[in-house]
């Protein structure tokens, strides 16, 4: 029956807005879908109107569709006031091409939404939707994660893992965290330790694990005094990293708090978990050891429920690295010859420059430039040309430790983030390693010095 076109059927105006609507955006959502494959865009905030805005929109569309049909019918049935099924009888060429119709656009329907789905889960999974779409919160971690070890590791690697149960959580806490950041109401800095971060287990050993460690490794570190001739020392030691694993014989070293067989447990009141009340380690056989710190009594802890020690606990910046103070940056800066220590003094006003307090990066830029400068200028007129060079060197490599380690907007300075690697700058090791958490008959977790690290170099 030709009076009868499929349109009619949809003849209701937010029918024919819907059909225009997901017919536009699944044209866009495709063209953008291919040329997205050929890799020519790289704004990651495009991603969010394409491959998010866009398919809302699509299916949006198509919701308006049936709704369309339904309004025109009531208002056709009006009157009569039993609702009554459609009656459908495929016969009925008009009918059958309406069915034709239906089915063959749901086919090309779910075509374009399982892209669309696929391509928007991707999306939130790509490094730039993590890390850049909310540019300034994502600063301080982005910037970090950028100069890391693990750079080219995805960041849903290591907070969200595989499997669909973590996904959905992250997906949960993602949309709280949308909310946050459209109100202008997370927090800053971000907090850390992430308390609902996966365990180690699933994200960390999917590519390190504990029996894969073994022996020492050789760290040097570099100190700078702050005298005109910005005298260094190196100290050089034998980190005993070890590793291992019973079934391999036995796990010695650093990374014997990760054998398997191990299971060490500690319980703190400090949401940055800097100082910790009680520890238990149980071996392999079953047995218990318990250490406390001095005057800590049950009652204190009911309540308290024990973390188990994993990765995280030691390697908390493992792709966020921080330096913990500008003299450090720096020292480390000159150590490997990356500023000339032929500059006089040079340590020594950097370091000053870089603890300044600034409003912004690139104001402190402009200030860490023209503070060395008009120093050298002041103190060392006659050089002054001589040292141009190598002045101008030394001002990049200081504005850029700063443009790595401090972000005013974020409140993020130097020490913001404890690194629990160490013990130096922050508690790290020593939070239990303190001879001060002891078992009822006097045992403590040791400090000596040789249990980790060997002294190769350097009178520290
Ligand atoms: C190698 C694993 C790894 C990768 C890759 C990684 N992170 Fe992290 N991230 C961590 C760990 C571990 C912590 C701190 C955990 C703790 O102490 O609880 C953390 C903490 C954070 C925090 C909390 C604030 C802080 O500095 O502690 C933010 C925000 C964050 N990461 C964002 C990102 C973003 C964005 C990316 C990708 C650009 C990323 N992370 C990639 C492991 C990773
Ligand atoms: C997808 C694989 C992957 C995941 C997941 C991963 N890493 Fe790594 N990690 C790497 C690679 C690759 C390197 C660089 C190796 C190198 O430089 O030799 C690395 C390096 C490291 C290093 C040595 C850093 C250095 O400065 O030498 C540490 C420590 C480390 N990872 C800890 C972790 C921790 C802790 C986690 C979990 C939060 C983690 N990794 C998750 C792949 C991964
Ligand atoms: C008790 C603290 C502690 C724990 C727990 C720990 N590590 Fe380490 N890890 C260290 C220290 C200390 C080093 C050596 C210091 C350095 O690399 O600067 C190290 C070194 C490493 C390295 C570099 C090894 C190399 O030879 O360069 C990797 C990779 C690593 N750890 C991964 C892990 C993973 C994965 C876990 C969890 C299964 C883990 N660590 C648990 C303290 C720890
Ligand atoms: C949560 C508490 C805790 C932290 C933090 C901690 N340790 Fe331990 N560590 C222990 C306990 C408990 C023992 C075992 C003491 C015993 O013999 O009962 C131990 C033992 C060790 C051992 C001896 C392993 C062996 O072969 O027997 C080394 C080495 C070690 N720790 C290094 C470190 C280093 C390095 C760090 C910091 C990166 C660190 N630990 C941080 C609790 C901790
Ligand atoms: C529980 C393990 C442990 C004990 C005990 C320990 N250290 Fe360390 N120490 C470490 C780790 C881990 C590092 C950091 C290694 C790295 O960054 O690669 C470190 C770093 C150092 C550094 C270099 C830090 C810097 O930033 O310049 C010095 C110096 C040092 N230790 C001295 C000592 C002395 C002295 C003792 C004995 C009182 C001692 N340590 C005991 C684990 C330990």
């Amino acid at each position: 029956m030709p009076a009868k076109p499929i349109v009619a059927v949809f003849r209701h105006p937010l029918s024919l807005f819907g059909m225009w609507l997901s017919a536009v955006s699944a044209l866009l959502f495709l063209i953008f879908f291919f040329a997205d494959l050929f890799s020519l865009f790289s704004n990651p905030y495009l991603g969010i109107v394409f491959f998010l805005v866009l398919p809302g929109i699509f299916v949006f569309g198509l919701l308006l569709m049936p709704l369309g049909v339904y309004r025109r019918r009531r208002r056709e049935r009006l009157g009569r006031p039993l609702a009554q099924w459609p009656r459908i009888d495929l016969n009925e060429p008009w009918q059958r091409t309406v069915a034709f119709f239906v089915f063959a656009a749901t086919a090309v329907n779910i075509v374009v939404l399982s892209l669309a789905a696929y391509r928007g889960i991707e999306y939130m999974d790509s490094v730039g939707f993590c890390g850049q779409v909310c540019h300034s919160v994502m600063h301080p971690e982005f910037t970090a994660y950028q100069n890391g070890p693990h750079a080219r590791v995805a960041c849903v690697q290591c907070h969200i893992g595989p499997g669909a149960p973590w996904f959905v959580r992250s997906k949960l806490s993602g949309t709280r965290q949308v909310f946050a950041v459209v109100l202008n109401t997370y927090p800053r800095p971000i907090p850390s330790p992430v308390t609902n971060l996966r365990p180690a287990r699933e994200t960390c050993e999917e590519c390190h694990w504990p029996e894969k460690f073994t022996g020492d490794k050789i760290v040097t570190f570099h100190d700078v005094a702050d005298d005109e001739a910005n005298t260094e020392t190196t100290t050089t030691m034998r980190v005993h990293v070890g590793g291992g694993s019973e079934k391999y014989g036995t796990a010695t070293g650093i990374h014997w708090h990760m054998a398997p067989s191990t299971r060490i447990r500690y319980w703190t009141t400090d949401p940055k978990r800097q100082t910790i009340a009680k520890v238990t380690v149980e071996g392999p056989h079953g047995q218990t050891r318990e250490y406390r710190a001095p005057g800590v009594s049950d009652a204190q802890l009911s309540g308290v429920a024990p973390r188990q020690m994993d990765c995280m606990d030691c390697h908390n910046r493992p792709s966020h690295p921080f330096t913990a103070t500008a003299e450090a940056a720096v020292d480390e800066a000159i150590g490997l010859e990356r500023v000339d220590k032929g500059l006089p003094f040079i340590r020594r006003q950097m370091v000053a420059a870089l603890k300044q307090k600034y409003q912004t990066q690139d104001a402190a830029a402009e200030a860490i430039a023209r503070s060395l400068r008009e120093f050298y200028r002041g103190q060392y007129a006659q050089q002054y040309q001589g040292f141009e060079p190598k002045l101008n060197e030394a001002i990049g490599i200081a504005q850029n430790l700063y443009r790595r380690n401090v972000f005013p907007t974020m409140n993020v300075s130097w020490g913001t983030y404890a690194n629990n690697i160490g013990h130096t700058d922050f508690p790290g090791c020593f939070r239990c390693h303190d001879e001060n958490h002891s078992t009822k008959d006097g045992k403590t977790i040791p400090q000596d010095c040789e249990l980790c690290h060997q002294m190769l170099e350097g009178a520290r």
